[in-house]
């Protein structure tokens, strides 16, 4: 069953998460820390980043796996993942592009390129750590409501909600924000070893609801967390307050 964690505000969410990292990096030197987009997960990079300037965490061996990209935007593009977690995750921690692997959202043969990404996860050793957030729709990585619950890494089409969502960081223009999308299936991501979903704020109080109290169904992806053998939902009192 998941473990659900309430901690007072999205900060104590991240200093926990953190901490869950810093203690693995230290067991695991060379850990995969398979990592998410969006406002959510930033404090817990904010705690981990200060960690790694304190000297109280080693991020030298570290190895960083990107959970989603969108099809079509040119790697160098301010707001492609790879982009976003090189500005947001791999510089404030003090890692290098060769400890990163993540699909390539401009390659010509997008199914192949999902392929190897999956293959390139296994190969790999398997995610060590996964950090999720939520949408508001339940959705995780970027399998959107009635994605399979065994699926692998492949292109999907993005709903509408989820554009509008994400148009923010598109300069509020619904119209720049791709319409496909490469995520980490849901079968991919419960193969990490362990799972964290934080979700901070009212609007995704009903997701987290559906996520822990219903049933395990394709409507809410995250619900399949509950398949899982070790996962974890660090939630602020907003978010946690219909369960
Ligand atoms: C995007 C990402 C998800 C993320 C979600 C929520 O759709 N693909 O990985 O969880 O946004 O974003 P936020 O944390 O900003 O609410």
């Amino acid at each position: 069953s998941v473990e659900v964690v309430i901690v007072p505000d999205a900060k104590a969410g991240g200093a926990l998460i953190a901490g869950a990292m810093a203690d693995l990096l230290r067991r695991t030197p060379d850990a995969l820390l398979g990592v998410a987009t969006g406002s959510t997960p930033l404090p817990v990079y904010e705690a981990l980043a200060a960690r790694v300037r304190s000297g109280s965490v080693d991020t030298s061996r570290a190895r960083i796996a990107q959970l989603d990209e969108y099809v079509g935007l040119p790697a160098d593009h301010p707001e492609s993942y790879r982009s976003v977690l090189r500005r947001e995750v791999l510089e404030p921690l003090g890692i290098g592009m060769d400890a990163f692997m993540g699909p390539d959202g401009a390659a010509e043969d997008i199914p192949a390129a999902c392929e190897a990404y999956d293959r390139a996860l296994a190969e790999a050793g398997g995610v060590d750590l996964q950090l999720l957030g939520i949408g508001t729709d339940g959705h995780i990585g970027f399998n959107e409501p009635c994605s399979s619950l065994v699926s692998r890494t492949r292109i999907k089409t993005l709903t509408e909600q989820t554009r509008v969502d994400n148009a923010r960081f598109f300069g509020g223009d619904v119209g720049q924000v791709p319409h496909h999308v490469i995520t980490q299936g849901i079968g991919t991501i419960l193969e990490a070893r362990h799972l964290v979903l934080l979700a901070t704020g009212e609007g995704k109080a009903d997701a987290v609801a559906a996520t822990v109290e219903g049933p395990v169904a394709a409507v809410c992806p995250a619900s399949a967390l509950q398949l899982h053998p070790h996962a974890t939902v660090v939630v602020d009192e907003a978010a946690a307050s219909k369960l």
